[in-house]
């Protein structure tokens, strides 16, 4: 695989606005699936091939952060990778590749299974709010590992590993999937309490299962693991990305353009959908995805970002710029992260008449006409929200810093440009 590129690339996307996109987008494996599929794959000496990975920086910084534990990835087809961990040599990755990612910290998770010791520095990842790790290490201790920390890096070790009731203080979904991954290995019975409900959550359990643990209950509030000795190979094909759905039907839908997304699932997005359709935008299901499409005015919303089934918190972004469109005021309340609303500096820049209340409350005050202006992608939702309102805006937009896309959306360029947006990477 390629090495991960470097965070101050100088990359940025021209885009000129104004074209109603039409036609079709495959949509790709999704970015928050396939990482804790990386890493269950350290669960066992076995290979385990994953299918349907996308094109991302994100999937490129797991591979370093598994390599650099003696596995091997290797990419034997456009959109499928083998991971093999049959000799795993550390107890954890280093702190330079943890910094970024986010998912860097499910290695502990896996390992503390696998081998019954872990480590891994305090993970990177967007800057959305405070991102604290309190229930991955209240559940590993609750399996009986004992927990250190010496700076910010933080070991954990079990001789042996045994099923417990563990209550989540928050359906965290990194959280919940951690300690899955370990407690597959777990003896005894682990029941997660409050367990966040996310189609990654339950599309992780389905791999485990395939892996031979014995999982039940994900896509629930209370999920059962009953560990299991050992655990071996598997294919698996990752799920549709519902968050870069999620983009292109807002795509669709702030162009007044008509998109069909090939693959993708509409059961993963009720919220969405529903909010969409309160606006005024038509969708309907496909027998192999959904269509998107906007002939009328936009009605304004009220959107709250929730845990699942709740609308996703990263559409809470695209959605702001959509509601720029509405026809009068529209609120937004962001109720996961206590700082995910950095975007709306920037969605000024362009004309968009937005206030925020509060760190989590965003009032969109009126309709106004977006105008290419130069503006900087702060986080990965972030930047498509400006890429969104850059391709309903007059005239040419650069949006600067678009590494942070590149680690969430695949080929998004070259995808947008396939259904009419002008779009170029300089
Ligand atoms: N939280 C705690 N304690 C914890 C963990 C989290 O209080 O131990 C709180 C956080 O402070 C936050 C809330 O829980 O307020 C949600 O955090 P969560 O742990 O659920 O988020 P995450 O697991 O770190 C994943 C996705 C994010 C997505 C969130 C919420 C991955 C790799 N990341 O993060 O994706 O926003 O769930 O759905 O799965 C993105 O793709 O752009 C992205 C940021």
């Amino acid at each position: 695989m390629q090495t991960p590129a470097l965070r101050n690339s100088t990359a940025h996307f021209e885009i000129e606005g104004g074209r109603p996109l039409t036609g079709e987008v495959r949509i790709s494996g999704g970015k928050n699936a396939v990482l804790p599929a990386m890493a269950a794959a350290l669960l066992t000496p076995e290979p385990c091939v994953i299918e349907n990975v996308p094109s991302i920086q994100d999937v490129r910084f797991m591979t370093a952060i598994i390599e650099s534990l003696s596995a091997t990835v290797e990419q034997t087809g456009e959109e499928t990778l083998v991971v093999r961990a049959d000799s795993l040599t550390e107890s954890g990755p280093p702190g330079s590749l943890v910094s970024n990612i986010r998912a860097s910290f499910l290695t502990m998770g896996a390992l503390l299974g696998r081998q019954g010791e872990a480590s891994c520095n305090f993970p990177g990842g967007d800057v959305v709010g405070q991102r604290p790790i309190d229930t991955h290490l209240a559940g590993f201790a609750a399996l009986g590992a004992t927990i250190g920390v010496d700076g910010d890096r933080f070991t954990a070790q079990a001789g042996h590993l045994r099923g417990a009731r563990i209550f989540m203080d928050y359906p965290s979904v990194l959280g919940t999937e951690n300690v899955m991954l370990a407690a597959c290995r777990a003896e005894g019975r682990t029941v997660i309490v409050n367990a966040a409900m996310e189609p990654e959550v339950v599309f992780l359990g389905e791999m485990l299962n395939r892996m031979g643990a014995r999982i039940s209950g994900a896509g629930t509030h209370s999920i059962e693991i009953d560990g299991v000795g050992e655990l071996h190979g598997c294919t698996i094909r990752v799920i549709p990305d519902r968050i870069e759905a999620g983009t292109y039907a807002v795509a669709a839908a702030i162009t007044q353009g008509d998109l069909v997304l090939r693959e993708a699932r509409p059961r993963d997005m009720d919220a969405l959908l529903a909010k969409l359709g309160e606006a005024g935008v038509t969708v309907q299901e496909l027998p192999d995805g959904i269509r998107v499409s906007r002939s009328g005015p936009l009605r304004p919303i009220h959107v709250q970002a929730l845990p699942y089934p709740g609308l996703a918190t990263d559409m809470q972004a695209p959605i702001a710029a959509l509601l720029t469109q509405a026809d009068g005021t529209s609120y937004i309340h962001e109720r996961v992260f206590d700082n995910r609303l950095r975007y709306v500096d920037e969605l000024r820049k362009m004309g968009a008449e937005i206030i925020t209340v509060s760190g989590t409350t965003a009032v969109i005050l009126r309709q106004t006409a977006l105008a290419g202006s130069a503006v900087r992608a702060l986080d990965v939702r972030a930047g498509a929200a400006l890429v969104l309102a850059a391709l309903a805006a007059r005239g040419r937009t650069s949006i600067h810093d678009i590494y942070h896309l590149d680690r969430g959306y695949a080929r998004l360029d070259e995808k947008l440009r396939g259904v009419g947006a002008a779009i170029e990477r300089c």
